[in-house]
């Protein structure tokens, strides 16, 4: 590809594998927008928690999945998210969200919804987008110039995810993302997983600073037309 087109970069995996803060450091370095999609799950939900929408019943989320207005701010230093005007950075990172963020964001309306927020985003990115997720690369941007899936054990994972919720042990820390994986990629509607032409990273032994090195790398590679 020429270095003159929009580069699209689709940054897939679980939870724990480093997603967030490779894509936003690859963003910045490279002059990129940045978009996190989970953010965006995690807003949808937040909102159903606020105004009383029961989210075991997917229905009642499917009939209220088109209310909300979900604003993404794309600017890697400072991403911003916002729902009818509210500022929910924070919000959405609590336990109560985290834990019903998997089966709101099965609701195939839901979907539907972020999934086009997220085209248009991506469209309008004038200098190109990091875009990570867990379904960027197989159904939201199948076309992006490159694709991503980061791995690591559930051991690491759980351990960074620990790190980053200061005062949660290991062991439960754990056994909660391993549900929420499996939930994840085994919904019937875009799970989460690798796309055939997706360059896996298994980030077990890196160090953050690597894995952002192989990313640059290889999205330097493409500008490139190697
Ligand atoms: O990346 P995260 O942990 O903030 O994502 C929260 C949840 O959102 C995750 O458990 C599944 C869902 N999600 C999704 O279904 N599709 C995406 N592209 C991103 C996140």
């Amino acid at each position: 590809m020429e270095s003159a087109t929009p580069v699209i970069v689709a940054i897939d995996g679980p939870s724990g594998t480093g997603k967030s803060s490779t894509s936003k450091a690859v963003a910045a370095q490279l002059g990129l927008s940045y978009l996190d999609t989970g953010a965006q799950y995690r807003a949808i939900t937040w909102w159903m928690v606020n105004n009383g929408i029961d989210t075991d019943d997917p229905a009642a989320i499917a009939a209220a999945a088109g209310k909300p207005e979900i604003v993404s701010g794309t600017d890697p230093q400072g991403p911003t998210i916002t729902v009818d005007g509210v500022d929910v950075a924070g919000p959405i990172r609590t336990q109560e969200v985290t834990s019903k963020v998997s089966a709101v964001s099965a609701v195939p309306e839901v979907r539907a919804r972020i999934t086009e927020l997220q085209r248009s985003i991506a469209a309008s990115a004038a200098h190109g987008i990091v875009v990570e997720g867990r379904d960027i690369g197989t159904t939201v941007l199948p076309d992006a110039h490159l694709k991503i899936f980061l791995t690591a054990s559930p051991e690491a994972r759980a351990a960074r995810r620990s790190g980053e919720l200061k005062g949660v042990d290991v062991h439960s820390t754990r056994e909660a993302l391993i549900k929420r994986d499996a939930a994840d990629s085994s919904r019937k509607t875009s799970p989460l997983a690798k796309a055939d032409d997706a360059v896996e990273v298994d980030t077990t032994e890196l160090t953050l600073a690597q894995v952002i090195e192989c990313v640059v790398t290889l999205v330097e590679e493409k500008r490139a037309g190697k």
